[in-house]
Order: structure tokens, then C-alpha cells, then sequence
């Protein structure tokens, strides 16, 4: 049993313990997921010109979404000219994407959209026959990485699925990974229910537990109440995450991305100079050749 686990219950009722951790298997969070995050348009606007510039100034063309949810970000990049292959471990949220794939199937992009279901802890051998040279770019963006629990209590396997994502960057490739800034949730106790990806009026509220198991902050859980418009007009969803620190997670990257030729830090897609206390933490590793 996940070790959280033992002291606190981390997803909704009659999401299985077993396998992949899929906490969005009740298809609650898939369903509201767009509402949650607002105006697609809107959202990616926030952080479109950043994404798209880092990755053209790095000649990246083909850019594999691990976590690509309803397909948000893939969609985005789609449209700005890239190939994207998209993964995701939830069919539930890959039910949207696949969807939008075969509506838009006519533009040719769309039409050579690859999406497969897989696990980041087994995603070098799930898709070994489309990792060819490497990709371009990985990104695990919008909070993604953080649903991987620490089951163990050495951060064995967050360690695992970076190993895999840095085994899909080419030589000289990037990787985009984000986290909240949970430095700052566990100062405050709560997280704010606006961010620059989160920008719903529909968000009416993110209750916010901090859990440590032996003195170390190991679990956080979100219980998200979103006014939906429709039926009783509110939906809630428990997401928990591990709450990752930054000079932790920094520490980490560095030691798998070994002679990295750089590691830039960001705050809500700035550069930190700009930004006081950001939501969001966005690392930009760039592998070496
Ligand atoms: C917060 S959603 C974000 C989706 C999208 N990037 C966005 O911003 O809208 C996180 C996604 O990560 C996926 N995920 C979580 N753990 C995973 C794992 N071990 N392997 C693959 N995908 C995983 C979830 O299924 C979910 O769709």
C-alpha cells in the first residue's frame, strides 16, 4: 500500500489502489477538466509565446506531451506547426483528446497526431518504436509531475519516470517540467485557485491538507469544488500530489541530466526576477549532445 496511504486516503472512492494510479479513473476531473482550466484559448495564451519561442529557439520539431491529459498543450503546438506524440495513463482524459483528434482529422497535423496510452514509469519500453533518435522536446506540463506519490519514501520512482523522460530527450534536446510552488503552499497552507493555468471563474474553491509522514512533507491533497453550471451546479474532485521542493527537485534533475549543457528556472513562464512568489516553477533542462 502506498505509504501515504496508510495514514490518509489520497483519492476519490472506487479509484483501485492497484496498477496505475490513474486519479482520474472515475472520470469525475476528465469531466470538468476544461472547465476547470477555463477558455482554452485563454489558458494557453498565457504561456503559448513561451513554450513555442523556447522550443523554435531550439530548433525542436518533434515534441512528445507525457502527460497530455484532454491534450490541452498538445493542441496548442499542433497548431503551431509541431509533431507531437502525446501520452497519458488515464483513458478517461485521453477519451478528449482522441476525440478532438478525429474531429480535426481532416487538417493533416491533427491526422498524424500519435496518442497512446502509457506509464511514465514503464514509458522508455511503452514507446520505444516512436522514440527513434530521441525527441526534440519532452514536456510535463501543468502541474503533471506532482501526481506521482512517493510510494516509498525515497523518491524512487519520481527518479524512474525523469530516467525515462530524459531517455526520450535526443542529445541537445530539452525537457519542460513544472511543479507548484509547494515551497510556498506548505509556508501558507493553501494554493490559490487562480494561476496562469487554472483560470476559471468556475473554480470556486481548492481545500488544501498538508500531509508529513516522519518529519517530511509527503503528501498534499487538493479537494477542488467547481461551479459547473449544470445539475446540482457544482462538481468536486480530490487530486492529491506529492509536494515537491525546489532545491529537492532541482537536485534531482541535476543528478539525472548529468553535464546538462543548461538548467533555466522560471515563475509562471518569467524569468524569477519578474515574478514575486510564483504558482508555478518551470524547469527548462537542456540535455547535452
Ligand atoms: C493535471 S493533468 C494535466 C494534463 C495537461 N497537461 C493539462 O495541463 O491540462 C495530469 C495528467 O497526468 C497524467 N498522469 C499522472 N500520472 C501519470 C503517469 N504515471 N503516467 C502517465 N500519465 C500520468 C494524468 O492521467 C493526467 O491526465
Amino acid at each position: 500500500m502506498p505509504q501515504a496511504d496508510t495514514v490518509f486516503q489520497s483519492r476519490s472512492d472506487g479509484i483501485s489502489a492497484e496498477g496505475v494510479r490513474d486519479q482520474y479513473a472515475d472520470g469525475k476531473a476528465a469531466k470538468v477538466w476544461e472547465i476547470f482550466i477555463g477558455d482554452k484559448k485563454s489558458r494557453t495564451e498565457n504561456y503559448r509565446n513561451f513554450l513555442v519561442e523556447k522550443l523554435r529557439d531550439n530548433g525542436c520539431k518533434r515534441v512528445l506531451d507525457v502527460a497530455c491529459g484532454t491534450g490541452v498543450d498538445s493542441i496548442m503546438l499542433l497548431e503551431e506547426g509541431f509533431q507531437v506524440v502525446s501520452i497519458d495513463a488515464s483513458d478517461k482524459m485521453l477519451k478528449y483528446a482522441l476525440k478532438e483528434r478525429w474531429n480535426r482529422r481532416k487538417e493533416a497535423t491533427f491526422d498524424n497526431w500519435v496518442i497512446e496510452e502509457a506509464n511514465w514509469l514503464t514509458l522508455y519500453d511503452d514507446i520505444q518504436h516512436l522514440i527513434g533518435d530521441g525527441f526534440d522536446a519532452v514536456i510535463c506540463l501543468g502541474n503533471s509531475f506532482a501526481h506521482l506519490l512517493d510510494n516509498y519514501g525515497d523518491q524512487r520512482e519520481q527518479i524512474q519516470a525523469i530516467q525515462n523522460f530524459e531517455k526520450c530527450v535526443k542529445p541537445g534536446g530539452l525537457l519542460l517540467i513544472d511543479h507548484r510552488n509547494y515551497d510556498s503552499i506548505m509556508d501558507s497552507g493553501a494554493t490559490p485557485a487562480k494561476s496562469i493555468y487554472y483560470n476559471s471563474s468556475h473554480t470556486a474553491d481548492i481545500k488544501t491538507s498538508v500531509l508529513y509522514v516522519a518529519r517530511k512533507p509527503a503528501l498534499v491533497t487538493m479537494d477542488y469544488v467547481i461551479s459547473t453550471g449544470q445539475g446540482d451546479g457544482t462538481c468536486e474532485f480530490r487530486l492529491s500530489y506529492y509536494p515537491h521542493q525546489l532545491a529537492i527537485f532541482e537536485d534531482i534533475l541535476k543528478g539525472i541530466f548529468k553535464n546538462s549543457e543548461s538548467h533555466e528556472l522560471y515563475g509562471d513562464f518569467k524569468s524569477l526576477d519578474k515574478v514575486d512568489n510564483p504558482a508555478f516553477y518551470i524547469h527548462v533542462v537542456k540535455k547535452s549532445k
